[in-house]
């Protein structure tokens, strides 16, 4: 039984769709890969999910509850959290603050209680490498450090599903393996169902356990990512892609 279902799901612009039909499940503490050309659909399906857009059709189930086009707090109390590609935090607390805050707002904290919600921000950083950082400016953090902040507020929420839209583009070899490893152990250890839209294929053909692939809206293959990445559809689609940005 697919813990998140999507079923139809749609979002057009002035007419124009930018998701377009899209049926897709992620099973209990899976790791799904959502992959696609620009421009595809892939960050506007994300902000679906999380109710930051309202569907403009289908609808979306979590755990037998239908969530379509409810408020995103309300969506993010049921366990639903998305870290979007530029990491937002605000600027004039520190690491651990910030942290915090997260934690404040997530799935378990319904009592609002401020030494519970330090306690699991402190947790929420040692697990993305961040502990030693806590007392930091923000703005003293360079980008994948920032990246890692926006993965420890999702973490430190408690979500039972965490998007992630692009969240190892423009890091070196080193910090994609540590992003990785961080990823990994949020399942694992977590047990926390992970739906990644990502571009960096090494890191997908490493990490993902099942891909969908996402081409003007719609749902254009789905599976194995070994097999998905060799389908000649896919293939086409990707070098449409770089024929446009040539
Ligand atoms: N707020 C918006 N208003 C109008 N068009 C949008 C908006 N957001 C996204 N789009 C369009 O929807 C399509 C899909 O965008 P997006 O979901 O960002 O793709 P991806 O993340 O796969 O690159 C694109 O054609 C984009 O221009
Ligand atoms: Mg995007």
């Amino acid at each position: 039984m697919p813990t998140l279902e999507l079923r139809d799901v749609g979002k057009s612009y002035g007419g124009l769709p930018a998701v377009d039909g899209v049926s897709i499940g992620a099973d209990d503490g899976e790791i799904l890969a959502i992959v696609g050309p620009n421009g595809a659909g892939k960050s506007t399906l994300l902000k679906l999910i999380v109710g930051l857009e309202p569907a403009t059709k289908g609808t979306i189930v979590f755990d037998g509850e239908d969530l379509t086009n409810y408020p995103p707090h309300r969506i993010r109390q049921r366990g639903i959290a998305l870290v979007q590609q530029t990491p937002r935090a605000f600027p004039s607390m520190n690491v651990l603050e910030n942290v915090a805050l997260a934690a404040l707002f997530g799935r378990a904290n319904a009592h609002r209680d401020e030494e519970k919600a330090l306690a699991r921000a402190g947790e929420a950083l040692e697990f993305v490498g961040l502990a030693d950082r806590r007392f930091d400016h923000v703005g003293n953090l360079n980008l994948h450090q920032q990246r890692f902040l926006a993965l420890a507020r999702a973490v430190a929420g408690d979500p039972r599903v965490l998007l992630l839209d692009e969240v190892m583009a423009g890091l070196n070899d080193a910090e994609l393996a540590t992003s990785i490893s961080i990823v990994r152990a949020i399942r694992d250890l977590r047990h926390i169902t992970v739906i990644w839209v990502e571009h960096v294929m090494k890191a997908v053909m490493s990490l993902a356990e099942r891909v969908v692939v996402l081409n003007f809206g719609k749902v254009l293959t789905q599976g194995l990512p070994q097999d998905v990445m060799r389908d000649p559809a896919v293939v086409e689609a990707y070098l449409g892609e770089t024929s446009q940005s040539a």
